[in-house]
């Protein structure tokens, strides 16, 4: 019979391999329990929401709500979209949950993989993931230093150390309108050198123009007025107050007046963290303050302000260090197939007691099965032979020191007693 073809994954959609996914696993504990320290708590959301939610959160006009988002009809005609970040969801859970009355000053954080559809290349996918934290409820400066300073703690300790941090104020919704409007007239006056696309923002959003990726206009846009010197009082007051207690605590910053961000939820503090060694994709991280989201989703006049790490960005930024490259502590080596049964109950009782161990099938020669235990970077080989099941005890090589001189270990020694046989030989 013809073998079928194989299956490839859609483009710019991938797997995590466990020498990766270890990482990953070690960078959600690490979220867990830092941000746990900070007071949040976690929230799993639903991947799929209604494209509604999207459109009126990031903007109609953004390159993700134009371009690149992952929408189709449901069975009955409503339209749904594959979350292309989080953000817009949590504000829709804590609406819908009553959250908004229970604990209007919610702090949650959520991972998961976000999905939009963008050209894909190195540090850049279409399903990628995301560990974000959002504080709702609070408008005041402090919030949004002790979020800024809870990210940079996160970075260092999953080992991120080559990143930099930059801030911005985008203003509010009194000094933003006088601003878009400089922002258009200058767009007005460099219309020949925009892309189509511009020409349309020029229309309906102008400070779109800010975010164009098109190299010509970015040129041009190099040159437009920045939001930073046109802030009404209360933003500037507001962005100074947040340089000031991040100054206090000793946290790195430059200030970026052209930092834009991609969605138009954003007013005063804007931020992104970009890792050094990355190539073009060399954001880590981004966020800030989004005051008018929950009212523009239908609930109260309530602030927030947030931040996402991406991890597939992360785990490229930090460097290998070998986490994921561990073996088992002990390979168990059945010679022949009566070793078998002995060799499970013994993987049992080291692996419930939460050992890693691996056994591998009868049928080989010793010098085989070494061989297969070295492969796995086992520390300790636990051959059962013949003359083992006859005495009671297994033998205990250690493959990382290359000693011949085996150990003994009963079969029936009391666990505590396997166990630290196992791991004295695994340590030393
Ligand atoms: P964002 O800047 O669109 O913000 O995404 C945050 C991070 O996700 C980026 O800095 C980047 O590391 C990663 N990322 C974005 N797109 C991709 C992609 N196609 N492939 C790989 N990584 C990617 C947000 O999503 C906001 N929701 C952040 C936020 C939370 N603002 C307030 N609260």
């Amino acid at each position: 019979m013809p073998r079928p073809a194989t299956i490839a994954a859609v483009k710019g959609f991938r797997d995590i391999l466990p020498a990766e996914s270890q990482r990953w696993r070690a960078f959600e504990r690490a979220a867990g329990d830092l941000f746990g320290a900070y007071g949040f708590g976690e929230i799993r959301l639903a991947v799929l929401e209604r494209t509604e939610l999207f459109a009126r959160s990031l903007g109609e006009t953004t390159d993700v709500v134009e371009k690149e988002m992952y929408s189709f009809a449901d069975r009955d005609g409503t339209s749904l979209t594959l979350r292309p970040e989080a953000t817009a969801g949590v504000v829709r859970a804590y609406l819908e949950s009553g959250l908004v009355h229970r604990d209007p000053a919610a702090r949650l954080w959520y991972a998961g993989p976000m999905f939009r559809r963008e050209r894909p290349q190195k540090g850049r996918y279409r399903q990628f993931y995301q560990i974000g934290a959002e504080v709702l409820g609070r408008d005041d400066p402090l919030a949004d230093a002790e979020l800024l300073l809870m990210l940079v703690r996160y970075l260092a300790v999953v080992g991120a150390s080559e990143v930099r941090l930059s801030l911005n104020s985008l203003g509010d919704a009194a000094c933003r309108p006088a601003y878009r409007e400089r922002v258009r007239a200058f767009g007005e006056a460099h219309r020949e050198a925009l892309c189509p696309d511009c020409h349309r923002r020029l229309e309906r959003n102008p400070l779109r123009l800010l975010d164009c990726k098109v190299e010509g206009c970015r040129a041009v846009m190099a040159r437009a007025p920045v939001m930073l010197q046109s802030l009404c009082a209360a933003c500037r007051a507001h962005f100074d107050a947040v340089c000031a207690l991040l100054d206090q605590e000793r946290v790195a910053y430059v200030i970026d007046p052209r930092i834009v961000r991609g969605l138009d939820y954003y007013c005063r503090t804007a931020f992104e963290v970009l890792a050094s060694g990355l190539g073009a994709q060399n954001a880590v991280a981004g966020g800030g303050r989004y005051d008018g989201l929950v009212a523009a989703l239908g609930g109260p006049d309530v602030a927030g302000v947030g931040f996402a790490v991406g991890l597939d960005r992360l785990a490229a930024a930090v460097e290998i260090d070998g986490t994921g490259s561990e073996g088992p502590a002990a390979v168990i080596l059945p010679l022949e197939e009566r070793a078998v049964g002995p060799g499970l109950a013994l993987a049992t009782r080291l692996r419930h007691a939460g050992v890693h161990v691996g056994l591998e099938p009868a049928g080989r020669s010793l010098k085989a099965l070494l061989r297969t235990a070295d492969r796995q970077r086992a520390r300790l080989a636990v051959i059962l032979g013949g003359d083992e099941l006859a005495a009671g005890r297994a033998t205990v090589r250690d493959l990382a020191r290359r000693e011949d001189e085996p150990l003994a270990l009963a079969l029936d020694a009391p666990e505590a007693e396997l166990l630290r046989r196992v791991r004295r030989g695994a340590t030393v």
